[in-house]
């Protein structure tokens, strides 16, 4: 398939729910954008993609890819279909993420939030660089400001002797802003057309002076549906808009205002 019509070809990975659901709606809309939506199973992917086709009136600029992050094979699946279907990508939006109470494994024998948030996106954006490099792309990971929280223990990367779900999630996207910062060195060293840039959403509440979180949840599941709009509206403006094309190794918030990061 071509999607060489399109001004952007934008992967969103967890765009079946929650923001990058949002962003998708929002990107397709555009008539400029061809949106692929990854999920985590193929019957979502659907069901996301006529639920934005019917509320959009049109569904010929959306497709999707489906694979489960915490199996890394199936994201190795995702990079090969990626780039043999849309070898015109030139946005990849790395949004999946998890927060989970109780320490689970995948079947890669990965502590889940590690694999799904960091190390699957780490490995979808190493696989997808051919296509992107040729392309003259934007990397968006969707960072938190959570990062500046925990420092990472490199004795328990796998958090087995001690899972608390904030501190995990927070070493997680602490990973992400680690990668983001690697990627766009290593992109400028070899001169490469892919510009990496870590975004901030906003809304979780940072750690108390106990070192605890006020809130219940980092994830949309505990958000308003109008706040989840707002970030999705503002990351949808961001990467349509100029800013990307100039900048790249920065944090910035969803107006492209650069921020400071704790790294
Ligand atoms: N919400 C906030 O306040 C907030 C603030 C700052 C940063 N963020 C970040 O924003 C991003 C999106 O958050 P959200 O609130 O929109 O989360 P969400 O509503 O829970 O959606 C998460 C998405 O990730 C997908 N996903 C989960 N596990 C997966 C797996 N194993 N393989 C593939 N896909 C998987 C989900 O698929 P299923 O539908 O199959 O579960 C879903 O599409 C995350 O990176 C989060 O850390 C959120």
């Amino acid at each position: 398939m071509t999607t060489s019509v399109y001004k952007r070809t934008i992967l969103i990975t967890g765009a079946t729910d929650g923001i990058g659901k949002q962003t998708a709606l929002d990107l397709a809309a555009h008539p400029d954008n061809f949106v692929i939506i990854h999920g985590r199973t193929e019957e979502k992917c659907i069901a996301t993609k006529e639920w934005i086709g019917k509320e959009n009136g049109n569904g010929t600029n959306i497709d999707y890819v489906a694979g489960d992050f915490a199996v890394l094979k199936e994201v190795a699946i995702i990079a090969e279909e990626v780039e043999r279907r849309f070898p015109e990508l030139n946005v990849l939006l790395c949004n999946a993420g998890v927060l989970y109470p109780r320490r689970l494994e995948t079947k890669d024998g990965m502590e889940s939030t590690f694999q799904v948030n960091y190390l699957a996106h780490y490995l979808l954006c190493n696989l997808l660089l051919p296509v992107l490099s040729h392309n003259r792309s934007n990397v968006i990971v969707v960072g938190s400001v959570l990062h500046t929280w925990p420092s990472l223990d490199w004795a328990d990367v796998m958090a087995e002797k001690e899972y608390e779900k904030y501190l995990q999630y927070s070493r997680s996207k602490l990973m992400c802003h680690l990668m983001a910062f690697a990627l766009h060195r290593r992109m400028n060293i070899a001169r490469q057309h892919v510009n990496v840039n870590i975004i901030e959403l906003g809304k979780e509440k940072e750690p108390n002076n106990n070192g605890k979180l006020r809130t219940t949840s980092a994830l949309s599941s505990s958000m308003s549906t109008l706040s989840i709009c707002r970030q999705a509206g503002n990351l949808a403006q961001l990467i349509e808009g100029p800013c990307l094309e100039k900048i790249s190794g920065k944090y910035l918030d969803p107006s492209g205002k650069q921020m400071r990061s704790a790294i």
